[in-house]
């Protein structure tokens, strides 16, 4: 078997298996603010960064390090975000039914386990047969088209797929969307994708260029920027081609099965692409995927994967959704490319807990279309050729400055050197060695047992750990204060008006109208965008609790982990006490903070170290806050919030379509009986959980009331 065909999956995990959790935590930020920035790039100003390989690898990489580690999980994980929000100067549109993005693929293994996860949360057997179709993923932008009485009333960009831009009027002048439908549901929302063909492509880029006109990067981005024009007369004057593969509100169901549906879509006037195919069995999805890529290159437009869907319409609607994915698609994505180049240097880069991170210096190569000039090394085992157990990587093959090395653009953070060619190394090549300095502020490096990276000592007085704990105080999931970011945080703290947290809550006091020196008369400022950032500030001073701990930055104290200690503590001046007497291991505050669920000795320690450290920083920012103490969840359906427990056999659904569906309606679902339970749903053949709901006083329920219950009996 060959590397290319090995699972990217695998590959990601096992990198993913070397992280410890403050490099996972590193990387998540990293790259929460990679996919953040790629996607509205690509969604919104149809300039893309990365490719789209590049960019299914970060979310690749994203999603194993999730799974590794739970605490990572962010409340604004990229993956639970779809495209970006609208942008200015198009009015916009709420979709009346979310616009979803699809799952990735990324071998055979992987579509099989989509079927079979299917089939398990079906309780379908494996010999009962199982229909999906199959049809290429086509490289353009999706579009939300609504009919009202046969009649086109708007068109809709996907957005964040909550919200997206109102471009009726230049949907209006695609030739292939129709105006006017006959024998359609009265409502009737078709989504697509419109797309340029590489033939209209090439010939808009020429005459472009004739006459110093905007050149497009690819195909997608001009149809985007064709959509996307103030002027509906330039847009008519693009040739944007609209195949339909799916639909939103309807006011009647289309059909039974998908494949009915698109017969119906194509009956009605749209064009639908000629390669969808009905599948009976996994081997013909995989032989239809192998025909498609086939054709690929033929095919006269960018394609960039195969969609497969569930065909019974009656099986997706039981297999629901994640949060922006449906569980009956999944888009089973074409291999990434690779390409050798010369590594020119390894630069050390600090992070925010201080670690030190090798990234390689590539002699610029096209990879797919896109430049890539770096590529993370992770750590000095990395760049040695062993992973942190000690077991070789690459052979055991390390990596030298001056060598030859392939770059690798899918299932990776930034791309990744995969391999170096040690025909084509110097002889005087010397081996890597990690400084033992921090580059930035000169203090000792180390590196603890047990860590894979190497750490500058210097904490807070190392201006590379000072500013990113900075920048991530006023990252999205922490402060989120909007205009203040990265790049304006890195410019204040490079002219000493931001050094810690608090400076920023003093700035208008310092800086704002009346005092000598002004925000508004900085560079790229002015009084308006001063007074809005004044006012953004003032907003966030009040704060919620958990937003609070989680902006601290400290080492192992993630979102999750910020949220437990909030609700547990209920107050910041509980919270901020307590850790201050839990110094003393032998206090009950210490007992306390252990005994929470989901906090560990490593965790505890940070959290007390830190408040203990920087105690006096953080009760000066405190000072500034009003700091907002959690609050109970509303119900919205009668088991939200509620805890509940499945026992015995269920006989319409498997426990995992029970236990989704009780979630997504606000349920949490225990695995035991506990006095915490407050419902016991009990199939037959429930033995010892129900003896103790009964002793416990909880309440139990059949499976048919239980299904009455949640209104879908
Ligand atoms: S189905 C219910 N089918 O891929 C899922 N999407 O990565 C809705 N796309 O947002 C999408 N070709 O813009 C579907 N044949 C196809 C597609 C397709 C391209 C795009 C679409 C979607 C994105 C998800």
């Amino acid at each position: 078997m060959s590397p290319d065909d090995r699972s990217k999956r695998e590959r990601v995990s096992a990198e993913v298996a070397q992280l410890d959790a403050d490099q996972a935590r590193e990387e998540v930020t990293y790259l929460a603010k990679q996919i953040e920035q790629a996607n509205q790039a690509y969604h919104r100003d149809d300039a893309p960064l990365v490719s789209d390989a590049e960019f299914d690898s970060w979310r690749l990489r994203y999603a194993a390090i999730e799974a590794r580690f739970p605490h990572l999980v962010r409340a604004d994980s990229p993956l639970k975000q779809i495209g970006a929000s609208p942008a200015d100067g198009f009015g916009k549109i709420t979709h009346m039914k979310r616009m979803l993005s699809l799952a990735n693929a990324f071998s055979a293994e992987d579509v099989a386990d989509f079927v079979s996860g299917i089939r398990r949360f079906l309780n379908i057997a494996p010999e009962i047969p199982l229909a999906f179709t199959a049809e290429p993923k086509i490289d353009g932008l999706s579009l939300s088209l609504r009919y009202e009485r046969q009649s086109l009333v708007y068109a809709a960009t996907r957005g964040d797929g909550a919200t997206g831009e109102d471009v009726t009027a230049n949907a209006r002048t695609v030739a292939e969307i129709p105006h006017r439908l006959s024998g359609a549901p009265d409502i009737l929302e078709v989504r697509g994708e419109i797309f340029m063909s590489h033939a209209d492509f090439t010939s808009l880029n020429a005459r472009h260029s004739a006459v110093g006109g905007k050149i497009f990067a690819n195909p997608r981005n001009a149809a985007a920027g064709s959509l996307r024009q103030l002027d509906p007369e330039i847009t008519r004057a693009r040739p944007l081609r609209f195949f339909a593969y799916a639909w939103g509100e309807t006011s009647e169901p289309l059909a039974e099965t998908q494949t009915q549906a698109i017969l119906r879509l194509e009956a009605l006037g749209f064009q639908t692409n000629p390669l969808f195919r009905r599948c009976e069995s996994l081997d013909e999805m995989l032989a239809t995927y192998a025909e498609i890529e086939a054709q690929r290159a033929t095919l006269g437009y960018d394609i960039d994967g195969v969609v497969y869907k569930l065909d019974a319409l009656s099986l997706q609607e039981r297999l629901g959704l994640r949060s922006t994915t449906p569980r009956w698609a999944i888009a089973h994505k074409f291999p990434a490319e690779l390409a050798w180049t010369l590594l020119e240097g390894i630069d050390i880069q600090v992070g925010r807990t201080g670690a030190l991170s090798p990234v390689a210096r590539l002699k610029p190569v096209t990879v797919g279309g896109v430049v890539v000039s770096n590529a993370t090394l992770h750590n000095e085992d990395y760049i040695a050729g062993r992973d942190s157990r000690g077991a070789p990587i690459r052979e055991g093959r390390d990596i030298r400055v001056g060598d030859w090395v392939e770059v690798y653009r899918a299932g990776d953070v930034i791309p990744k050197i995969r391999d170096v060619d040690l025909a084509r190394r110097a002889a005087d090549a010397a081996r890597f060695q990690m400084p033992d300095h921090c580059p930035e502020c000169g203090n000792p490096a180390l590196r603890e047992p047990g860590d894979s990276v190497r750490r500058c000592t210097g904490g807070m007085s190392c201006p590379a750990q000072a500013v990113e704990r900075l920048k991530h105080f006023v990252s999205r999931p922490a402060f989120d204060i909007e205009g203040l970011g990265a790049k304006q945080i890195e410019s204040f703290w490079r002219d000493g008006w931001i050094a810690t947290p608090r400076d920023i809550f003093t700035l208008r006091e310092r800086f704002g109208p009346g005092q000598p020196r002004q925000l508004k008369n900085r560079e790229g400022w002015g009084a308006k965008s001063a007074e809005k950032l004044f006012d953004a500030i003032d907003e966030k001073r009040r704060i919620p609790l958990s937003r609070l701990i989680f902006a601290f930055g400290l080492r192992h104290v993630g979102e999750t982990t910020a949220a437990l200690l909030a609700s547990h503590y209920g107050t910041w001046d509980s919270l901020r006490d307590s850790l201050r007497a839990a110094c003393d291991p032998e206090s009950a505050a210490f007992a306390d903070l252990i005994a929470i669920d989901g906090v560990g000795p490593v965790m505890a320690q940070s959290l007390i170290a830190g408040f203990q450290a920087e105690a006096e920083q953080i009760d000066a920012l405190a000072a500034c806050l009003e700091i907002l103490a959690p609050q109970a969840r509303t119900s919205e359906s009668p088991v939200a919030g509620k805890t509940l427990v499945f026992t015995g056999t269920l006989e319409r659904m498997s426990r995992a379509e029970a236990k989704a569906r009780a979630e997504a309606l606000g349920a949490k679902v225990a695995g035991s009986v506990s006095a915490k339970t407050d419902l016991l749903i009990a199939g037959p053949g429930a033995g010892s959980k129900a003896t103790k709901a009964a002793e416990l006083g909880i309440e139990v329920i059949d499976e048919d009331q239980w299904l009455a219950l949640i209104g879908a009996g």
